[in-house]
């Protein structure tokens, strides 16, 4: 399967289109979602928002944010009005925050640069901050019926199996070359486009599977090349895995009566823009701030290590509870950590929803995190 060229790959497309186009817009309109909230309306604020919140998340987890994103911010105008710190604190838990960033920083180009009005080609859109091609291609095609094919992992997998194009996709001339094919696959009829990128999309969600694809639902199964070889499951290729590294720091959670102290992330990097608990890098560093104090100032609970997977990072934080028990203690130490760090706050526990925290913080400070069993207890 690995001699086929980019040349072959066209001519396959080009073979079986308009077949696959016509198949998978009549499977969409039957057998398709419908009732996702982006999609009762065309229009390029909402498709866009969608599509960011999408990118690397399930549709159940985006309903929630989404509903609650539009309520506060109606429009792009609004969006682009906001401070950051709201737009990151209406984004905590969803992660990947760079995609926040980057959602206040179009919404603010396109009312800056296009008059408010999301500009209507997939080439213009790619301009825009955060807006890759794939980004720029679901929107042109949903609101616009540009005929454009989307390229995310989903597609990959459909396109490739359909096709049977086995060469490593990790590789970017291997990847271009299904590209330029899924571009020749699209309907020749402009009006089916929202059907057919929604079709892609829901096929790869619901019937060609990463595993135990269901061939026998599949619109296009008796013309799937990599079923015919008995093989959906071996494509697509891809040789190149992510390593992984791994991180620790210990999260120094100081409490004076309701209120925790917080710090902002710096600018760059995991969780930049949000609002963390001083991250130390050692135990031996953790226990140097503790011992700092005298011995009746504070309340310290070792709790248990908490994982936080990231795509590219186990990160392990181990967070020291330390209840500060007096007013003059929290002033010394307040002025530590300022000589420290520079910047925070005491936040009261109350406002804790208004802060744009990472999703582990919140669950530790909203206390869902299962307690360990050594409790509080003076050192
Ligand atoms: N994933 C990315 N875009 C999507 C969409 N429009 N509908 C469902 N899942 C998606």
């Amino acid at each position: 399967m690995s001699d086929m060229t980019a040349d072959d790959l066209l001519c396959r497309a080009q073979r079986v289109t308009p077949l696959l186009a016509d198949r998978l817009v009549a499977w969409q309109r039957q057998e398709g979602r419908h009732h996702l909230p982006w999609q009762k309306v065309r229009d390029p604020y909402r498709v866009w928002l969608s599509e960011i919140m999408l990118q690397p998340t399930q549709v159940t987890t985006v309903l929630g944010y989404f509903d609650r994103f539009l309520k506060r911010f109606p429009d792009v105008q609004a969006l682009a009005a906001a401070p950051l710190d709201e737009v990151l604190a209406l984004w905590a838990g969803l992660g990947y925050y760079s995609r926040a960033r980057n959602l206040h920083r179009c919404a603010q180009a396109v009312v800056s640069e296009h008059g408010g009005v999301f500009p209507a080609s997939a080439q213009a859109l790619q301009t825009l901050p955060g807006i890759g091609p794939s980004t720029a291609a679901a929107i042109a095609s949903f609101c616009f019926d540009e005929r454009v094919s989307i390229m995310d992992g989903n597609v990959k997998r459909v396109l490739s199996r359909a096709l049977g194009w086995g060469q490593d996709l990790s590789i970017r001339a291997h990847e271009k070359a299904l590209w330029a094919a899924a571009d020749a696959l699209v309907p020749s009829r402009a009006q089916d486009m929202p059907a057919y990128t929604q079709g892609l999309m829901d096929l790869g969600a619901t019937v060609c599977t990463p595993r135990k694809p269901s061939c026998l639902m599949c619109p296009w199964s008796d013309l799937c090349v990599a079923r015919e070889v008995g093989q959906p499951e071996a494509y697509p290729v891809k040789t190149r895995k992510l390593k992984r590294g791994v991180r620790e720091n210990w999260w120094m959670w100081w409490q004076w009566q309701d209120q925790v102290w917080l710090q902002p992330m710096p600018d760059k990097g995991v969780w930049a823009g949000l609002w963390t608990l001083p991250l130390l890098d050692s135990e031996a560093d953790a226990a140097a701030w503790v011992d700092a104090m005298p011995i009746d100032a504070l309340s310290v609970e070792r709790q248990p290590r908490l994982k936080h997977v990231l795509t590219h990072l186990d990160w392990w934080l181990t967070p020291w509870h330390c209840v500060v028990q007096s007013e003059v203690q929290r002033q010394a130490l307040t002025q530590r950590l300022l000589a420290e760090n520079e910047q925070g706050t005491w936040v009261p526990l109350a406002e804790l929803k208004q802060k744009a925290l990472p999703a582990p913080l919140s669950k530790l400070l909203l206390g869902l995190v299962r307690r360990g069993t050594d409790g509080i207890r003076p050192r």
